[in-house]
């Protein structure tokens, strides 16, 4: 039993992984990454964020998505883009340009536009990444009912186009583009994105709202008041990064609740931290935490994939962010297996 044929076994679109391009110089590392049996699916961790796509205004590069695109591609895994805006990873020129109001808009615009655009060609002329999915989906087990009436081609590419636009109190966060806009670079954000590629999804993404409470409520809202003025938006992306003894035990529920906004939901970013040093009492908590949070997934009907933050602990975020916390991955530093991966089997399983 392997996490992407288990997902797919669920009627699930995909389980996969974010990765990075220092990463991909490690022969082992890229071996696991190529599984197909476990990943079909793959998530820039850092290459198509601002900093790195727009290092200058209007001076664009793509060197590093391309490089992880082209990875996904033979292997044929889906890819998800992340991310058109985000108040992280943000080069000078953005939060220290002063702009005005217009002015920041019509970069936004640019951004997302270009950045989308880019990526149309490549991912859309790849008849296998789109073979390789509906033949899995279709040829062995049938895609799910509500994405056979949806499109059939419009997952292939999601981008987690906004990311992280609200405090965990509901509030919208004070960001340099909320700040100098308002909301109004929402819309500009996914209208743009639209306009450069009609088939990719569009995805709104943050993290805690795996559980009830005013967060969840306000993406929630957002995404309502969005889909009644027109504006595209098909997603919630959730993020996950997730703590051991810690997972909401609403989350099952939290995801139904965002789904019936008409959005489907992806877990985007899961990973599960513990304070070190691990204990059997942790990994054992950990590896029902895997398995909790699978089932949540399973058990809502669109929520459609999960995207582990990278599968090995020798990749990770969080030591790098939260000192004294890590073993958050299912695979650990050397590359094996460890009960969490087990966990999320279990998940899958129903066991
Ligand atoms: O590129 C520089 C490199 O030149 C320099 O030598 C090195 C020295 O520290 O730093 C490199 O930049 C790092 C970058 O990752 C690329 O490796 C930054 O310091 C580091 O802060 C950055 O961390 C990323 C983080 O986002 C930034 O906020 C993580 O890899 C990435 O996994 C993480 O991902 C985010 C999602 O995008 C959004 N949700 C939360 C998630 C976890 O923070």
């Amino acid at each position: 039993a392997q996490l992407a044929v288990l997902a797919e076994l669920n009627r699930k679109l995909y389980f996969g992984t974010a990765t990075d391009n220092p990463e991909l110089s490690n022969a082992s590392y890229v071996r696991q990454l190529s599984n197909t049996l476990d990943f079909h699916q793959l998530t820039p961790a850092n290459s198509m964020k601002w900093d790195a796509t727009e290092p200058e205004r209007g001076v664009f590069n793509f060197t590093g998505g391309d490089q992880i695109v082209s990875q996904a591609e033979r292997h044929g895994q889906i890819m998800r883009g992340h991310n058109c805006v985000w108040h992280n990873q943000l080069p000078d020129w953005v939060t220290a340009g002063n702009f005005d109001n217009a002015t920041l808009l019509s970069i936004v615009e640019n951004h997302c536009g270009t950045l989308v655009g880019h990526y149309k060609g490549r991912i859309f002329s790849t008849a296998t990444n789109i073979a390789l999915l509906l033949n899995f989906s279709n040829r062995r087990l049938g895609c799910p009912q509500w994405y056979n009436s949806a499109s059939s081609v419009k997952l292939l590419v999601a981008y987690l186009s906004l990311t992280e636009i609200f405090n965990d109190d509901g509030t919208f966060r004070q960001t340099v583009f909320f700040n100098t806009t308002g909301t109004a670079y929402i819309k500009t954000a996914l209208r743009a994105a639209r306009k450069a590629d009609p088939h990719a999804k569009l995805y709104i993404n943050d993290f805690n709202i795996e559980g009830s409470g005013p967060k969840a409520t306000a993406v929630a809202n957002l995404v309502k008041e969005l889909r009644a003025e027109g504006v595209p938006i098909d997603g919630i992306g959730v993020q996950s990064h997730l703590i051991v003894g810690e997972v909401p035990t609403t989350m099952q529920q939290n995801l139904q609740f965002l789904a019936s906004t008409g959005a489907e939901v992806a877990l985007t970013e899961l990973d599960i931290r513990m304070t070190l040093p691990n204990t059997p009492a942790l990994t054992e908590q950990q590896t029902k935490d895997y398995d909790t949070v699978i089932t949540a997934c399973k058990n809502v009907e669109r929520c459609i994939g999960v995207t582990l933050w990278d599968w090995t602990d020798k990749f990770s975020w969080v030591p790098g962010t939260f000192a004294g916390q890590g073993d958050a991955c299912p695979w650990d530093d050397n590359f094996n297996k460890k009960p969490a991966y087990f966990g999320i089997v279990k998940g899958w399983l129903g066991q």
